[in-house]
């Protein structure tokens, strides 16, 4: 399989963790580029589910190395917390699981920051997971973050940390939010910081030895290509690049070591938090709600749905260099009577076949539709590309085509074995 970049060619839950899991048998190493526990990856095994938020989904696999690369914000203490959760349902987690020395840490005053700058926005807010990702991002860009590589050097972590706690709680005590107290955080931070010490390493040097040898890499993508802080819908998205390009700079493997680049979809579209969603209907919304579906990973909130765009998919085709696109949830429409698919957008007068970037425009678009009819049968039982209905497979082949990518993979179900291989 080579060097393969998975991305979410949406909004984010496009049902990345289940593909991975599944391109994960190929592959020797598993690396995640970006984003913090603001994902939520998950992977059903049997009756067992897992979620994932900062920990690769091929730790589920045997004999895979996982690596957390530098592009990715963590917090230690979540970092902690999902190794122990896993291991209590009998995943090992060991030398398996390498995360980089300079990748940032995101630290209380982060998820404080985060929530008190929601709350300034008012009815503008981002709707963020509040996970303190934007904040520890942007003390990454102005240079004044922390990283593992601090975390582990407990001298060097107290004095920083510090200053950082200084400094945050004067602008937290401007915000009116409660001040953090350096000993606190201090002592659950270096506990966690002994705990992460046996798998903090240089991942750049080691992925190059392992590519020398010869190993398949799965980069593993978080959030979707309109939540990407450059290709996104600006502000509505996450602090960082979570389209094809994030890979590169995200694990310090160079574009042209780059094979492959798979794009997830959802049959449909969804949204978790604030920002345009062209095709948002409640209709849709209702009966995946209704099944029990689209309620989000990490926070449990329910997630805004809508039609297929492909106006959006064809926009993330381009930006990612999407090669094949792997198609999920199809079995969420098989009571549908009428699918619909946006094909453009229509604003005032323009049409746009391509997605503008202002979110104010965006918000303001009209979906122009084309429509199919639905399959209404079940599919969740279909393993071959011929056991699918015929509308179905027209509606596949559809979408694919106004993507502008080859159709690889289908999914009819969160298990392994509900995967179709076009
Ligand atoms: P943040 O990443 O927590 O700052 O949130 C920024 C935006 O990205 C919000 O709209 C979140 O709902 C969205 N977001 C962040 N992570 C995910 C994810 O893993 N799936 C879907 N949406 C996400």
């Amino acid at each position: 399989m080579a060097n393969t970049i998975l991305v979410g060619a949406q909004w984010g839950d496009e049902g990345k963790g289940k593909i991975i899991d599944v391109l994960t048998e190929d592959a020797d190493i598993v690396v995640r580029y970006a984003g913090g526990n603001n994902a939520g990856h998950t992977v059903f095994i049997g009756k067992q589910k897992y979620v994932l938020h900062l920990v690769p989904s091929g730790i589920l696999r045997k004999n895979k190395l996982c690596v957390i690369g530098n592009g990715v914000v963590i917090d230690p203490v979540g970092l902690v917390d999902e190794i122990k959760g896993l291991r209590k349902l009998g995943v090992q987690v060991g030398d398996n699981l390498i995360v980089s020395e300079t990748a940032h840490l995101v630290l209380p005053y982060h998820r404080e920051l985060d929530a008190q700058r929601e709350v300034l926005k008012g009815k503008n807010k981002i709707g963020t997971t509040k996970r303190g990702i934007g904040p520890a991002y942007g003390d990454k860009a102005a240079r004044v973050g922390l990283r593992m590589i601090d975390l582990v050097n407990p001298e060097r972590f107290e004095e920083k940390l510090r200053l950082r706690i200084k400094e945050n709680n004067e602008v937290l005590r401007a915000l009116g939010a409660k001040p953090l107290s350096f000993k606190q955080v201090h002592a659950e931070y270096r506990a966690a910081g002994n705990c992460l010490k046996p798998f903090v390493a240089n991942t750049v040097v080691l992925l190059h030895q392992a590519m020398r040898r010869g190993d398949n890499i799965l980069f593993e993508g978080a959030q979707g290509t309109f939540l990407d802080i450059d290709h996104g819908t600006y502000p509505f998205v996450t602090s960082s690049n979570t389209t094809a390009g994030g890979a590169s700079t995200g694990s310090g493997v160079a574009p042209n070591k780059m094979d492959e680049v798979v794009g997830v979809m959802k049959a449909y579209t969804t949204r978790v938090g604030e920002g345009p969603l062209p095709t948002e209907n409640a209709e849709i919304a209702d009966l995946l709600h209704g099944m029990g579906r689209e309620f989000g990973a990490t926070t449990g909130r329910a997630r805004r749905c809508g039609w297929f765009d492909s106006v959006a998919t064809r926009h993330a085709t381009m930006v990612n260099g999407i090669d094949e696109i792997a198609v999920t949830n199809l079995d969420g429409l098989d009571t549908v009577e009428t699918i619909k698919v946006c094909v453009a957008y229509r604003h005032g007068k323009a049409r746009y076949d391509f997605v503008p970037n202002d979110a104010q425009t965006l918000a303001e678009c009209e979906p122009v539709y084309v429509e199919f009819a639905g399959w209404r049968t079940p599919t969740d039982k279909a393993r071959k590309w011929k056991d699918l209905p015929a509308k179905a497979r027209a509606y596949l082949k559809a979408i694919a085509e106004s993507t502008g990518a080859k159709l690889a993979i289908v999914s009819v179900g969160p298990s392994r074995d509900q995967t179709i291989f076009v």
